[in-house]
């Protein structure tokens, strides 16, 4: 197939997959007056107040993003999952998870002050640790039925600006699969590369070898990661 129809085809398989997304949530919907029920609020405006104009202090704008997240993943609508998220920030993504239920564990650096406060204010669990390449995460003593990772910022090397290659990401999938629980799966998110891509064509060939579904920044595997070539990248199928 020529690379013009190859990309015409993608584009329209995402903006239906947009779509699709778009409907369901309206279908089954997340409102968010029962999760911030009990939230303490006197807290919670004093925190956005002191840390007025920082990304990640106006509450309202990312619950909604996270309720989107939690939406698109059907996990408002699942029984109980043990979820590991990575660089879980101010923790609302496991904030609105908690309020369903399910058993929740952050992992990110002691780096913000604010994301500190909002974790207790959500009352979300976080073990403080840095993610480096080639190196396991620590022991978490238990297995996980969901590993996440949204708006990923662990994949850099900050000296030179550039990103994890295959070998990183092989042995950082390599250490999450050993803590999934059977059928377990992982959801990641990346961020976007200066040139706008999110992959290099090396790395989705990568992720898709190993099983993942991927669109745009979306990396998903709903079955674990396979050990090896799991069928055809030719892309015309
Ligand atoms: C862009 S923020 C995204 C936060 C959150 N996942 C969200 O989508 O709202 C990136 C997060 O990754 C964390 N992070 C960056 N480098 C990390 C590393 N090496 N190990 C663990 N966490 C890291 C940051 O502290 C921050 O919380």
């Amino acid at each position: 197939m020529k690379l013009h129809r190859k990309l015409a085809k993608l584009a329209r398989r995402e903006t239906y997959r947009r779509g699709w997304r778009r409907a369901q949530r309206s279908v089954f919907r997340l409102p968010l007056g029962p999760v911030l029920a009990g939230l303490d609020q006197n807290r919670l405006a004093e925190i956005q107040k002191r840390y007025a104009g920082e990304k990640y202090a106006d509450v309202d704008q990312w619950l909604r993003v996270n309720r989107e997240r939690v939406q698109d993943l059907k996990l408002h609508r699942s029984p109980p999952q043990r979820v590991l998220d990575l660089g879980c920030g101010g923790g609302f993504f496991l904030f609105i998870l908690k309020r369903f239920g399910h058993s929740v564990l952050g992992l990110d650096l002691d780096e913000s002050s604010l994301f500190k406060e909002l974790l207790e204010v959500f009352r979300v669990p976080r073990t403080v640790f840095r993610i480096q390449p080639f190196e396991s995460l620590p022991n978490l003593h238990q297995q996980f039925d969901w590993i996440t990772a949204f708006s990923i910022g662990f994949d850099r090397y900050r000296a030179t600006n550039s990103r994890w290659g295959p070998g990183e990401w092989d042995f950082l999938l390599r250490d999450l699969q050993r803590r999934l629980a059977p059928g377990g799966k992982i959801y990641l998110t990346l961020n976007p590369l200066p040139n706008g891509d999110y992959l290099t064509s090396e790395l989705r060939d990568f992720f898709s070898k190993r099983g993942a579904d991927i669109e745009r920044e979306r990396i998903f595997f709903t079955n674990g990661v396979h050990k090896q070539l799991a069928r055809s990248t030719s892309g015309d199928a």
